[in-house]
């Protein structure tokens, strides 16, 4: 059970409507490095993610290759779910998908809480619609491009004008309330320069959403009136509380994990999770998440990745190249989260080489092989510490946890990184300046202590790895003879250092090199 209290953690669920890029694969891993985080920090987490089944989108796609919506989702889940989520090392809780039975249920239950509560009327909708987005666009919002076709000024995707019966939310009537929310809870949209954003859209005044389709039924049915399916985003946020048990508030994870903490999304769709997202929930009488935090997008050589540029990068096309542990590092690793981040390959295999295969492989390889070899493969008992020694050990046992959970609280996952490697290159100057290697003829006692210190470095280091790369850190952990029960960041920390006489086998690489060679083919 948990020490330190629950979290609850969300990815935004991806459209099934074409296979899964780097992007999606990029917030998965993030919400997974920090659900991991928080685990490891001792928090009882729960962490959903999944597919977006439904809308208009998904069945124009299935349409267009003669199957069903339903067999066009079921052929593409394990694009998501397989090659992706899972060969990611995604720790989720549930893998939601908004065609489960139990989604039905949470989203027909919402829709009546919002209509008991007088938010819902029949009317007819006449305006433009845009497909790619599954957004409303009003006239002020589109632009005539010079073949004659109408855009999205925002997104540039094409819109089409729709005219169809339609129920209504009364989004209207949430404009001053959401504003006096967003002014309350300044920790509600982050990272706060896309507060202002939301801020400004809102203040120019909401209108009312059309929130159910009758010209396609793939979607859920309104209730009490099967000509309509839900609005694909009415059905798609409430799969944040489908995955809690909704409608059974009494349910122990209801309980436990709402309001959620963080809601993790990409920028493009904030103003669905800051504004739509809230106003739904506080027509239906429920709390607000905690926090939603939009992260930019990742470009590939400086270009939005896109099928007609031919630069779009499939999660198994990193993952042949650098193994799932480099590429979860190295996606988080370029670039500030929450800002767009650009992808080379050059770049990305010269910052895996640098940061994994030399500054912390390295240190863990040399040291391990330096007490295999000269000190009868057992750990060595160390003798008074230096000062040298003494400020090392510091850095790792001390001071390297507060400065990457500061970071992990507000998703700085690259600067968390820098940490880490500052530290690791320390370890490594360390090594150079104590030149272990030479100490074994004239002072042996002398070099015990060195590697002893570095191994205990190294047990801090590949501790506090595991949210970024879960595998290679066990593997380490497993060879430094350190108890997978003794793995938390509780253990980061003097009182559970490496012991005298542990085993240390010949060590195997953790961190692959990248061979330029490869690279360059
Ligand atoms: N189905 C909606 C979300 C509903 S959440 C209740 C949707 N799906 S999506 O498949 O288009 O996008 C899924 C997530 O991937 C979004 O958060 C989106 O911002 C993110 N990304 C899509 N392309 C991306 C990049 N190129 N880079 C980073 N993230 C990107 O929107």
């Amino acid at each position: 059970m948990s020490k330190k209290g629950n979290f609850y953690i969300t990815t935004a669920i991806s459209y099934t409507n074409a296979a899964p890029h780097i992007g999606h694969a990029y917030e998965a891993i993030a919400a997974d490095t920090k659900a991991r985080f928080k685990r490891l920090d001792g928090f009882n987490v729960r962490f959903m993610t999944g597919t977006d089944d439904h809308g208009q989108k998904v069945m124009k796609s299935a349409e267009a290759l003669g199957k069903t919506p339903q067999e066009f989702v079921d052929e593409l889940l394990p694009e998501f779910k397989d090659n992706m989520t899972d060969a990611l090392d995604i720790s989720y809780d549930r893998f939601i998908r908004t065609t489960d039975k139990d989604h039905h249920e949470a989203s027909q239950a919402i829709w009546k809480k919002m209509e008991e509560n007088g938010d819902i009327y029949l009317d007819s909708y006449a305006g433009w619609y845009s497909t790619r987005d599954e957004a409303f666009y009003t006239e002020k919002e589109i632009e005539t491009k010079p073949d004659g076709t109408k855009v999205s000024k925002e997104t540039q995707t094409e819109v089409e004008w729709m005219e169809e019966e339609s129920y209504f939310f009364k989004l209207s009537e949430y404009t001053d309330k959401l504003l006096k929310y967003y002014e309350e809870h300044p920790e509600f949209i982050q990272p706060d320069y896309r507060r202002n954003e939301i801020v400004s859209f809102v203040s120019q005044g909401l209108r009312d959403l059309s929130i159910s389709r009758t010209s396609f039924d793939w979607g859920i049915p309104v209730p009490g009136n099967e000509k309509h399916v839900m609005y694909v985003w009415v059905d798609a946020l409430t799969n944040y509380l489908t995955g809690l048990g909704y409608p059974n508030m009494d349910d122990d994870k209801m309980k436990d994990f709402w309001p959620c903490n963080t809601h993790l999304i990409g920028k493009d769709i904030l103003r669905f999770h800051a504004v739509y997202w809230p106003a739904f929930l506080m027509s239906a009488g429920i709390e607000l998440p905690k926090e939603i935090f939009a992260h930019g997008f990742l470009l590939h050589d400086g270009e939005k990745m896109s099928k007609s540029v031919g630069n779009v990068i499939a999660p198994s096309d990193l993952i042949g190249r650098y193994g799932v542990e480099a590429s979860r590092y190295v996606l988080l690793r370029e670039g500030t989260f929450g800002q767009d981040g650009d992808l080379t390959y050059p770049g990305m295999t010269t910052r895996i080489n640098a940061e994994l295969a030399n500054n912390l492989g390295n240190l863990a390889q040399r040291t391990l092989s330096m007490i295999n070899k000269n000190c009868d493969g057992k750990m060595p008992e160390p003798q008074a510490f230096t000062d040298a020694d003494k400020a090392l050990l510091k850095a790792a046992q001390e001071d390297m946890l507060p400065a990457v959970r500061e970071h992990f609280e507000h998703m700085r996952f690259s600067r968390a990184m820098e940490e880490i490697m500052k530290v690791a290159r320390d370890a490594n100057s360390y090594i150079d300046e104590q030149a272990p290697w030479g100490l074994k003829k004239t002072d042996p006692k002398r070099m015990g202590t060195v590697l002893y210190v570095l191994a205990e470095v190294i047990r801090c280091l590949f501790i506090i790895m595991q949210p970024f790369t879960p595998k290679a850190c066990n593997k380490l952990l497993d060879q430094l003879h350190v108890s997978p029960n003794a793995r938390d960041f509780e253990f980061i920390s003097a009182e559970h250092v490496v012991k005298a006489g542990w085993n240390i086998p010949k060590p195997e690489g953790v961190y692959p090199r990248i061979e330029v060679t490869e690279e360059a083919a």
